[in-house]
């Protein structure tokens, strides 16, 4: 297994299985410092740094709360028209990056575009963690659902996997090539105009998932384990920021779980994820449901970046 001290978490695309078991392994080992909701030591002395020129509410402050919850010092901008990235001068990456290794041991970025992190990685001396680039991937966000999804089923391996939504969204990219490690079946659905791109399908295919499209929820959730859900009404993920307007749109019937379809068609024990935020696709009735498992993945969220910052910054091996 690689080393994970002092590596970039950009994509999922190049993770082994047994790397997923060993960051689990970290997050079930800290996780009773968020329970107890103490702060530790663990990273005293380190310092991360967030870069986020896209708004987040879960993300930014989850790695945040991951770093207090370690003892780190925590600095950074949440809006980058706030700085010289963002204003007049749109400075450059590379030089924005230039700066901001100095500041801190670990930067956190989200960006519109898609590879910014990686390009930050190129001039960064210290780790980079991608916290979403564009319509690109969604590391963290895929680690922390793999890892509620193994605490809450007791395995990934044998799972039917039900993704609907917009396959267009980052989390769908990392969680394709996520699901790629384990023995996983995935059954895809979203309209037409935001289906999996031909490019992607194929490497999924050269991953060997396991995997087919159908057009409606209804006609698949009777088999699924897991049901993970994205929004087909969505903002535009290569915009900075995305003014709400009056009229966004309903979601389609075909592409909603509601509490009546659960009852109806689903597996009794099977289990929905959303990374959140959600729009009408999933009503908040199903949230006193025996199967929505979105909260606990909020709780995981922290500890799945304690986790990675532990590793990168060299508090576990
Ligand atoms: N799940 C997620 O990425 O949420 P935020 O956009 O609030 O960070």
């Amino acid at each position: 297994m690689r080393s994970f001290l002092g590596r970039d978490i950009l994509s999922l695309k190049e993770w082994e299985r047994a790397e997923y078991f060993r960051v689990f392994e970290v997050a079930d080992d800290l996780a009773p410092i968020a329970r107890n909701r103490r702060n530790s030591d663990l990273l005293s002395g380190k310092t991360l740094l967030t870069a986020f020129y896209q708004p987040s509410t879960r993300t930014r402050l989850a790695t945040e709360a991951a770093m207090h919850r370690l003892g780190g010092h925590v600095l950074g901008f949440s809006d980058a028209k706030m700085t010289r990235a963002g204003d007049f001068y749109q400075e450059s990456i590379k030089d924005t990056v230039h700066m901001l290794e100095y500041y801190g041991d670990v930067i956190a970025m989200r960006h519109f575009q898609q590879g910014a992190p990686a390009e930050a990685a190129k001039w960064s001396t210290v780790p980079v963690i991608n916290c979403g680039d564009g319509w690109g991937e969604h590391p963290t966000q895929v680690l922390t659902d793999m890892y509620t999804i193994y605490k809450e089923m007791g395995r990934l391996d044998g799972l039917n996997f039900l993704l609907v939504g917009d396959m267009r969204m980052r989390t769908m990219h990392s969680i394709g090539y996520a699901m790629s490690q384990f023995n996983i079946t995935a059954t895809f659905i979203s309209p037409p105009e935001m289906s999996l791109t031909e490019e992607f399908k194929q490497e999924l295919r050269d991953l060997n998932l396991r995997f087919r499209e159908v057009k409606t929820v209804t006609e698949a959730i009777g088999d699924a384990d897991v049901i993970y859900m994205e929004p087909v009404v969505q903002a535009d993920y290569t915009k900075s920021r995305v003014e709400t307007t009056q009229d966004k749109g309903l979601t389609p019937a075909a592409y909603k779980v509601t509490r009546e379809l659960m009852r109806d068609k689903a597996k009794p024990d099977s289990i929905i994820l959303h990374s959140l935020p959600r729009m009408d696709e999933l009503p908040a009735d199903v949230d006193a449901t025996r199967h929505a498992r979105y909260w606990i993945e909020a709780f995981n969220g922290v500890v799945m970046r304690m986790a990675l910052l532990a590793l990168v910054l060299g508090a576990r091996e």
